[in-house]
């Protein structure tokens, strides 16, 4: 009897995280429960985006303490490193050898009309160095490295995502090769939860402020004192009205780390004009420490933990590494380089 094999390959899903301090929750329910779900389903490469880091010049010590705490908070959220490739960017240099391919053929108008780029130039005037310009090259790098079509990211990556789809087409175009695949950008859309900051603007971040977000390494007190700091009013005086956008906002959190009696209570507190906003953010304050626990704990637990660092990294590494020198290998040949 014949025996049909069918080998379903996964797609590949690509991310770069920035090695910059600690997961709150913003990024938990932004970024990180996508992450999550995806490395069930598809074929991904997470990696920690040291490269990049270099741009606004760390000092050696600096760069060791955020890849450090970076991995262990991701670690800790749930990335699997069994499931995902979890890699340093640094430790493939096949990806800086795609970068600097595709450096030949990236233009300093493209380059230089990229807002991210200008926006940096602005807050640097100081540093504007290649590194920052070309942050787009290396950023598409790093994903048809891997020839990635997913990659999960939010808005404010997509004209980066459409600068990468733009390289990998002339690449294609020049060499008259269907090589590299065209990358779009992906999320798993309705289970993400925006998550507003503790200052009643805007989204949770950590460019805000200090006070802004929630880390997953906060300790206890140090969430009581963020959450009750939050700006509220006196409360409402009229029957079932509009909730002010920072008001709105601690009920948002709220839905997002308590129960939903524990919600509805507030609500109805608020529509009766019964509502106490120290009583509420007590609740959300308890409610964010006992969410946020065991991840503090595995975080802790993780950070200290070398053996467990250098294995995972390890593990990390020699996956990265077949697909990068794959495709190195074979951009190689494409472009003409002879292989003795
Ligand atoms: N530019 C991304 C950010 O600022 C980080 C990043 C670097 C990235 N390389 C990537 C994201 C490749 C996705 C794919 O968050």
């Amino acid at each position: 009897m014949m025996v049909k094999l069918v080998v379903m390959s996964k797609e590949i899903v690509v991310s770069g995280i920035r090695p910059t301090g600690d997961l709150h929750l913003g990024n938990y329910f932004g970024a990180m429960k996508n992450f999550i779900s995806m490395q069930e389903t598809h074929n991904c490469y997470f990696f920690i985006a040291d490269y990049h880091s270099l741009t606004t010049h760390p000092t050696p010590a600096d760069l060791h303490g955020n890849v450090r705490r970076v991995l262990a908070n991701y670690l800790a959220a749930g990335i699997d490193p069994e499931k995902a490739t979890l890699y340093l960017q640094s430790d493939i240099p096949q990806t800086a050898e795609l970068y600097l391919f595709l450096n030949m053929n990236a233009y300093l108008g493209e380059l230089s009309r990229c807002t991210s780029f200008k926006e940096k130039a602005r807050q640097q005037p100081n540093n504007i160095n290649a590194g920052l310009l070309t942050y787009p090259t290396l950023m598409a790098a790093d994903i048809i490295i891997h020839k990635a079509k997913k990659v999960p990211v939010g808005k404010d990556q997509e004209q980066h995502l459409e600068m990468t789809r733009q390289f990998a087409n002339r690449f294609n175009r020049m060499f008259d090769v269907a090589y590299f695949p065209e990358p779009q950008a992906f999320n798993f859309g309705s289970e993400l939860v925006k998550i507003p900051g503790l200052d009643g603007s805007g989204k949770m971040g950590k460019s805000e402020g200090e006070g802004n977000a929630v880390f997953f390494s906060d300790e206890p007190e140090a969430i009581r004192k963020k959450v009750m700091k939050a700006v509220t009013d006196a409360g409402p005086t009229e029957l079932n009205s509009v909730k002010p956008v920072y008001v709105e906002n601690l009920f948002s959190l709220l839905k997002a780390v308590s129960q939903p009696d524990v919600v509805k209570k507030f609500d109805d507190d608020f529509n009766n004009c019964n509502i106490r906003y120290g009583d509420l953010k007590k609740q959300l304050a308890q409610d964010i420490i006992e969410f946020t626990e065991p991840m503090r704990e595995r975080i802790k637990s993780i950070i200290g933990d070398d053996a467990y660092i250098r294995k995972v990294l390890e593990m990390g590494r020699e996956k990265a590494l077949a697909s990068a020198s794959q495709t190195i290998q074979e951009v190689r040949e494409i472009i003409g380089f002879k292989q003795f």
